[in-house]
């Protein structure tokens, strides 16, 4: 399907075969050229998107003056030089994802827990609202881990595993939420049931799984929790690079400035 709507500020985008994306040029425009935006593959394959947007866009180049979208997008606010996780939190997250996360890492702070399970808390669903849903847990932990202690970067990729599974001795059952996400038959792969197996034996194993009790009441609509609360923890706990996350050299750089220019074509 084709949606034709005129542009209209301030994003002036017109969605192309339904995912897919030209940016009309504006005055504010740097360069006065179309931009068009190609969605990422992890995000349309499987979808007739995949394909049907691909031909849209070449389409689209063939107009004069059309170029992909690199750099800023304007319709997302610019981020810092250096940006620090707060920024990611407050300039690039979805308020949903962000009060969630501030929730989980309230209720642990209010239960007297330790810092660094406030922390992974506060990080656990970071890929979620940033980055790709699928395989979360592993790609937040991936994201953070050069910058936290070894042990929170853990707890968030194995959170991935440990909420399928009750743990009655600390009070989780099954989330019921999952019934209806899933379905009430949905048994989850093979990899899923392994890592839980080892995880459980791990040293580190109720770290993970606080992460996964501070989860489950952590979705209030009316709640309103500020990422400055959690200031003087993340200062303690996260080593925020001089540079900015993105521009550290840290093998999880790139993860980061995907955040930042989400839309870049390469
Ligand atoms: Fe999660
Ligand atoms: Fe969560």
């Amino acid at each position: 399907m084709t949606v034709h709507e005129e542009p209209e500020a301030p994003g002036a985008f017109r969605a192309i075969d339904g995912m897919g994306w030209v940016r009309e040029p504006l005055d504010d425009a740097v360069t006065g050229r179309r931009q068009v935006i190609a969605p990422p593959a992890a995000a349309t394959l499987g979808t007739p998107a995949h394909r049907d947007a691909k031909a849209a866009q070449r389409a689209e180049m063939d107009t004069p003056g059309t170029v992909y979208m690199m750099g800023d997008n304007p319709a997302l606010p610019k981020m810092p030089e250096r940006p620090t996780l707060e920024d990611f939190y407050r300039l690039r997250f979805d308020d949903f994802s962000v009060s969630h996360m501030l929730q989980s890492a309230r209720l642990a702070r209010q239960k007297g827990l330790d810092e660094k399970v406030v922390l992974a808390c506060l990080l656990h669903d970071i890929a979620v609202p940033g980055l790709l849903r699928s395989d979360h847990g592993y790609w937040g932990a991936q994201l953070v881990a050069p910058y936290v202690d070894e042990e929170v970067a853990w707890a968030i990729e194995k959170h991935e595993a440990l909420r399928y599974f009750a743990d009655e001795s600390v009070g989780y059952s099954y989330p019921k939420e999952y019934i209806a996400f899933f379905g009430e038959d949905y048994d989850p792969p093979e990899y899923i049931h392994r890592e839980h197996e080892s995880a459980r034996k791990h040293r580190w194993y109720m770290t993970s799984r606080l992460i996964t009790l501070n989860d489950m009441y952590s979705f209030d609509p009316d709640a309103r929790v500020d990422f400055e609360e959690f200031g003087d923890i993340v200062g303690r706990h996260f080593r925020q690079p001089a540079e900015g996350l993105g521009f550290d050299g840290s093998p999880v750089a790139h993860m980061w400035r995907t955040m930042i220019w989400p839309n870049n074509f390469l």
